[in-house]
C-alpha cells in the first residue's frame, strides 16, 4: 500500500493508555467523550475548581478529531449569510462571536501549557472557480461584516490556479489537534480528575447525583453530565431527527513546489479544502472533500481517487502519505446544538451537530456548556440552545430527511440483496446476500470466512449499505456504522448488528 490509510494526527503521536474507572468515582462532574469538546469542557471546569471525570470509549483523540483537517477558522465556508437568513443578524453575530472565542481558547491554551503542537497564524479563504458564486460571496462578505468579522473580497487567493474571487480572514490557526490534545488530556488527569478509556458509557441517570455507568461496570457519581460524544450517545432529545450524517475524505500528499499559505475552501459542490502542515522536515498538503450522505456513497475508493487526481491536476503530487475519511454531523437548521440533552434534563447537557468546523464550534460549545454548568450567563445560548426548534430554517431540510429516510426505509427493503449467493462474495467484499430465503449483510474475510450480521440497522431499522472504501456497514438514515462483525463505530445506534449463524464448510 503506498500510503498510509490513517489520519497524520494519528500516525505521528504516541497511543494513550490511560485506565478504565475500576472503582466508583466521585466528581463535580462527569464528561463522555474524549475528543475536543469533552476535554475542552474538562478543562475548563477542572481549572473553575471542579473534578471531572472523562470517559471516552476507545482512546482519547482517535474518533472524529482524530481524522479532522483541523482548521481553526471562523470562516466556515459560506455560512454567514445562511445563518443571517435563518437566525437574524443577531444569530449570526452570536455564531461569529462563539465561534472566535473557541479559536481564542485553543491559542490561549496551547500558550498556558506550552503545548508543541505546530500552532500557526495563517488565513483563511473560500473562493469560487468560477463566476457563478461571486454573488455568493459577496452576500457572505457582507453578512459577516454585520456579524462583526473583518471579511474581504479577494481577486487572488494564493492559489496556484486561478479563481473568480474568495473571501480572505487574516488571523486564523491551523495546528496538529492530536497533539493538543494529549497535552489536553495529560492537564486534565490527576488532582481528584480523571481519565478514563475503553469506558464505553452504557448508561446515565439523571439525579442529584447523576450516575454513569460503562459497559465493563464502571460507575461514575457527578453533579452534572455533559454528552460529547459527536452524536449525542443515549439520545433523548430526538437528535436523530436534528442532524444528518456526512462523510469526507482527505489525503497527505509531499509536493514537489511549495504549499500554498493558508487554508482554503471551495463554493463548489462537492467542495474541495487544502492546508498544509509541518512533516518530516517539510510540508505535508493535505487535500480534502467529496463529502457525501453516510450510506449514499457509491463506491466510496472512487472518492478517494477523484480527490487525489484533483490534488495531481493543481499540485505537483510526489506522493500520496495518508488518507483517512470523517463522519459529520449536520445541524437541521444550520447553528449547532448547545444546551441540555432533552427539554427533561436535569442535569444532563451535550453539544453536537458542529457542521464540518469542529475545532472552533467544539471549542466554542466547551465554552457554553462551562458556563451552563458554572450558571454562568453566556448570550450565544439564546441561539446555540439545544432544544430550540427554527420552523422557518428547518423545514424545507426537514421534509427532505424525512423523504430520504423514508426511501431507504422502503425502498431499500424491496430493492433485495446485492447478490443473489454467498459463492459471489469476493475477499475483502461485503454485500447484502441472499441466504436462506433471507438477506444478510455479508463480508469475506481476506482468508476466506464470511462473517454475517443482520442489514436491519439497531437504531430505527433501516438497511445498511456496504462502505468499500472503510470496509464498514453504513447506514443512509442517520449516519450509524458499523464494523464488519456488526460492533457499533458510529451512533445514533448503541446497538451492534445481530450476528447470523452460517454453515462455512
Ligand atoms: Fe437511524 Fe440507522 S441510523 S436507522
Amino acid at each position: 500500500m503506498p500510503y498510509k490509510p490513517t489520519s497524520v494526527w494519528i500516525d505521528t503521536t504516541p497511543h494513550t493508555t490511560y485506565p478504565a474507572p475500576d472503582a466508583t468515582l466521585e466528581v463535580d462532574v462527569c464528561v463522555a467523550g474524549g475528543g475536543i469538546l469533552g476535554l475542552l469542557t474538562a478543562a475548563q471546569l477542572k481549572r473553575a475548581g471542579r473534578t471531572v471525570a472523562v470517559l471516552e470509549a476507545d482512546r482519547v483523540a482517535t474518533g472524529v478529531t482524530g481524522y479532522t483537517t483541523a482548521k481553526v477558522t471562523v470562516l466556515h465556508g459560506l455560512v454567514y449569510d445562511e445563518v443571517r437568513s435563518s437566525f437574524g443578524a443577531d444569530g449570526a453575530r452570536h455564531y461569529a462571536e462563539a465561534n472566535r472565542a473557541g479559536l481564542d481558547s485553543i491559542a490561549r491554551w496551547t500558550a498556558d501549557l506550552g503545548i508543541d503542537c505546530d500552532l500557526r497564524r495563517r488565513p483563511a479563504f473560500t473562493y469560487a472557480e468560477g463566476e457563478d458564486d461571486l454573488g455568493k460571496l459577496r452576500d457572505e462578505v457582507d453578512a459577516g461584516r454585520e456579524a462583526g468579522l473583518p471579511l474581504e473580497f479577494v481577486a487572488d487567493a494564493g492559489l496556484p490556479w486561478p479563481v473568480a474571487g474568495a473571501v480572505r480572514l487574516d488571523d486564523q490557526l491551523e495546528f496538529h489537534p492530536r497533539r493538543f490534545l494529549l497535552a489536553l488530556a495529560d492537564h486534565v488527569a490527576g488532582d481528584g480528575s480523571h481519565v478514563c478509556e475503553r469506558a464505553r458509557v452504557s448508561a446515565v441517570h439523571d439525579g442529584d447525583p447523576c450516575r454513569v455507568e460503562t459497559e465493563d461496570g464502571g460507575e461514575v457519581l457527578a453533579r452534572h453530565v455533559v454528552i460529547a460524544t459527536h452524536y449525542p450517545t443515549l439520545d433523548r432529545g430526538l437528535f436523530f431527527a436534528r442532524l444528518s450524517a456526512e462523510r469526507s475524505y482527505a489525503i497527505g500528499v509531499r509536493t514537489r513546489g511549495p504549499v500554498p499559505h493558508g487554508m482554503f475552501l471551495s463554493t463548489e459542490s462537492p467542495s474541495h479544502s487544502v492546508r498544509a502542515t509541518p512533516f518530516d522536515g517539510g510540508e505535508l498538503l493535505i487535500v480534502g472533500g467529496e463529502g457525501h450522505k453516510t450510506g449514499t456513497g457509491g463506491d466510496t475508493t472512487e472518492r478517494y481517487a477523484r480527490l487525489e487526481s484533483w490534488a495531481r491536476e493543481r499540485f505537483d503530487v510526489a506522493s500520496v502519505e495518508y488518507r483517512w475519511s470523517a463522519q459529520d454531523a449536520m445541524p437541521l437548521d444550520g447553528i449547532p446544538y448547545v444546551g441540555k440533552l432533552s427539554p427533561a434534563s436535569r442535569s444532563i447537557w451535550t453539544a453536537s451537530g458542529f457542521r464540518k468546523w469542529g475545532m472552533t464550534n467544539g471549542a466554542a460549545a466547551a465554552i457554553m456548556l462551562a458556563d451552563l454548568i458554572e450558571e454562568r450567563p453566556n448570550p450565544w445560548l439564546a441561539t446555540f440552545d439545544a432544544n430550540r426548534f427554527k420552523p422557518l430554517a428547518s423545514a424545507s431540510k426537514l421534509l427532505k430527511e424525512t423523504v430520504s429516510v423514508g426511501a431507504h426505509f422502503f425502498g431499500d427493503r424491496l430493492s433485495g440483496p446485492d447478490l443473489r449467493s454467498m459463492d459471489q462474495l469476493a475477499p475483502g467484499e461485503g454485500a447484502l446476500v441472499a441466504h436462506d430465503g433471507d438477506t444478510v449483510a455479508a463480508y469475506r474475510e481476506p482468508g476466506g470466512a464470511v462473517l454475517a450480521v443482520s442489514p436491519v440497522c439497531t437504531h430505527l431499522y433501516c438497511h445498511v449499505k456496504w462502505n468499500v472504501a472503510e470496509r464498514s456497514w453504513d447506514c443512509p438514515c442517520h449516519g450509524s456504522r458499523f464494523a464488519p462483525d456488526g460492533t457499533v463505530l458510529q451512533g445514533p445506534a448503541v446497538k451492534p448488528l445481530e450476528p447470523r449463524e452460517l454453515d462455512q464448510d
